[in-house]
């Protein structure tokens, strides 16, 4: 990874994610200040040489770039609210989880006091930080993420997505929202199939290739989106619906839970009742994109 070797830097929060973003950067070779509340979670890595700053203030001064990944934003509101802390004119990348509401709010609390701040959100597991797999996505004024951009390859595959502070957030809860879908569809389909004795390890390389083959329709469907046009070039939504009136009798008749199957026909029923049904399957981005009333 590219990465400018000689700039310091601060990781406020030392839990699982913290230390291997201190980490990260330690092998990097940046000097790396580190501040935990719980002291002994830094030992390590200061025997790998970063220097533990006895508060949070001390830590903030230290390095041109402040990294703070905690609990949640209630946490970081705490540590950087403390009297003593001075973040006029500090960088303060916040990877802590949380939700677009609470990244606009911090870049409205940073830029009161004078601070630069990009929120950013972490798609990755502890073990893969400081390589490629590491997606870390951040969201703030491109100039402060040009700025750093080196110091953060370290971490792993940086990514601008804008100007608006909520957008790592909504990319990140986005991200969840497709990644639950896969793996429920996938354990609809193990659990109908395991009542005829097919184990979860034989179906999964099927609904694998499944899965990659509809992922390839959803540049075009956006286009759909976007454009707000659905012609059924494929399939209509008429012809979905019996197919998922299909997928709920089979999983009723075998004994598996039908509850998801339901809410999605439940989803495409309102669609059609509003005229939808002989519209391609993205049309229910309609369904999706308001909250619903009844
Ligand atoms: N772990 C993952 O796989 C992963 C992946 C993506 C995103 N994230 C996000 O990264 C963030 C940190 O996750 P993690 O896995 O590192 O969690 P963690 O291991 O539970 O660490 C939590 C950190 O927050 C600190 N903290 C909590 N309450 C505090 C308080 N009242 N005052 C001061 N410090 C406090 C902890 O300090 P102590 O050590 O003193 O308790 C620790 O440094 C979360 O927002 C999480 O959603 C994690």
């Amino acid at each position: 990874m590219n990465s400018r070797t000689d700039t310091p830097v601060t990781v406020i929060g030392l839990g699982l994610m913290g230390r291997a973003l201190a980490g990260a950067f330690l092998k990097a070779g940046h000097p790396t200040t580190v501040w935990n509340r719980t002291t002994s979670k830094a030992d390590q890595l200061v025997a790998e040489g970063a220097r533990l700053a006895p508060t949070v203030g001390d830590a903030l001064k230290a390095g041109s770039l402040t990294i703070i990944c905690v609990t949640d934003y209630q946490v970081m509101h705490e540590l950087l609210g403390a009297s003593d802390i001075e973040p006029a004119g500090t960088m303060l990348i916040n990877l802590t989880s949380g939700d677009s509401a609470q990244a606009r709010e911090a870049a409205r609390w940073a830029e009161q006091r004078g601070a630069h701040y990009l929120d950013g959100a972490i798609m990755a597991i502890p073990s893969a930080i400081g390589t490629a797999e590491a997606v870390i996505l951040h969201s703030g004024p491109q100039s402060d993420f040009e700025a750093h951009r080196s110091t953060l390859d370290a971490l792993g595959t940086v990514t601008y997505l804008g100007a608006d502070h909520g957008l790592a957030s909504l990319y990140d809860v986005a991200g969840l929202a497709m990644m639950w879908s896969v793996l429920n569809a996938w354990l609809q389909g193990t659990a109908m199939l395991r009542t005829a004795g097919v184990d979860a390890a034989t179906y999964a390389p099927f609904a694998q290739q499944i899965a990659a083959t509809v992922a390839e329709w959803l540049p075009g469907y956006a286009e759909q989106i976007d454009s707000g046009s659905f012609p059924a070039e494929v399939s209509a939504l008429e012809t979905d619906v019996r197919a998922m009136a299909h997928l709920i009798e089979e999983s009723e008749a075998v004994g598996v839970n039908a509850e998801l199957p339901k809410l999605i026909k439940a989803m495409a029923d309102r669609s059609i009742a509003a005229g939808h049904g002989g519209e391609q399957y993205p049309v229910l981005i309609e369904e999706f994109g308001r909250p619903r009333n009844d």
